[in-house]
C-alpha cells in the first residue's frame, strides 16, 4: 500500500476496526436513507393535496372579456353543485353542464348569477331543461334517454349555443347523461 493510501484510509480503518462498528455504520446509513425517503413521500402527497385543492375553483386565465376562467379539469356532480353561485362564496365561477361537459358560463353572470332567469341551471347538468326548453327543477339533473327528435335538435342547438361562447372547464366525471340513441318521431315529422 503507497504512503497515500495509507495515510488516507487509516482513519477509515480504524473507524471500522470492529465488525459491530461496520454493523452500526449500515444500520446507521440505512436509518438515514428510510427517513429522507419519508420525508420525500410527506413532500410529494404535501405538493398532492395542494394541486388538487388549486384544481377546484382556481382562477387562472382572463379571457379577452377580462372574466377570470375557471381552470380546466373533470369534476364530480357534487363539486359542480358548487358553482352555481349561491352555494360557495369562495367559489366565484358560474358552471353548467349540458350533456355531461361542464360550461364556464361566469362571463354571462347577468343570466346565471343569482337572481338571473337561469342561475337555475348552475351547478347541474341542465341538458333535460334545454332539450324542453324549460326551467322547471324537475328537468334538471335529469334522464335524457328517451326525447323526442325535436327535443335532441333543441339539445344540440344549445350545446353548440354554450360550445361558442363558454369556455369548457371538463366533464362531469359521474355524469348519468347518455346520449339519446333512439330519436322517437314526433307527429310532425312522421307525417
Ligand atoms: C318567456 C320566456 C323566455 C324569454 C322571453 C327568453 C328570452 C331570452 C333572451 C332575450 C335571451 C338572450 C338571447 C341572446 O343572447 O341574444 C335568452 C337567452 C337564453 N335563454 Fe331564454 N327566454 C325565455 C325562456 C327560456 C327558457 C324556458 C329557457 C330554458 C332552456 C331559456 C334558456 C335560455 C338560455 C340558456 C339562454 C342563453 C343565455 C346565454 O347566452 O348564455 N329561456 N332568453
Amino acid at each position: 500500500m503507497s504512503a497515500f493510501s495509507s495515510v488516507l484510509l487509516s482513519p477509515l480503518a480504524s473507524f471500522f476496526s470492529t465488525t459491530e462498528d461496520k454493523v452500526f455504520h449500515v444500520v446507521k446509513c440505512v436509518l438515514a436513507f428510510l427517513f429522507l425517503l419519508l420525508c420525500d413521500r410527506i413532500l410529494k402527497q404535501h405538493e398532492k393535496n395542494e394541486k388538487e385543492k388549486k384544481a377546484i375553483g382556481e382562477p387562472i386565465e382572463t379571457t379577452t372579456d377580462d372574466v377570470m376562467t375557471m381552470k380546466k379539469g373533470d369534476l364530480t356532480r357534487k363539486e359542480l353543485k358548487q358553482f352555481d353561485g349561491k352555494s360557495d362564496d369562495k367559489k366565484p365561477f358560474l358552471l353548467l353542464a349540458c350533456k355531461g361537459t361542464i360550461f364556464d358560463v361566469t362571463k354571462g353572470r347577468d343570466f346565471y348569477g343569482p337572481g338571473g332567469p337561469y342561475n337555475c341551471f348552475c351547478g347541474k347538468d341542465a341538458s333535460l331543461a334545454f332539450a324542453k326548453v324549460s326551467t322547471s327543477e324537475e328537468h334538471m339533473n335529469a334522464n335524457c334517454s328517451n326525447l323526442f327528435a325535436m327535443e335532441v335538435d333543441a339539445l344540440n342547438d344549445w350545446y353548440r349555443k354554450f360550445e361558442e361562447k363558454y369556455p369548457v372547464v371538463g366533464k362531469v366525471r359521474d355524469s348519468d347523461f347518455k346520449a339519446p340513441k333512439k330519436r322517437k318521431k314526433t307527429k310532425a315529422s312522421s307525417k
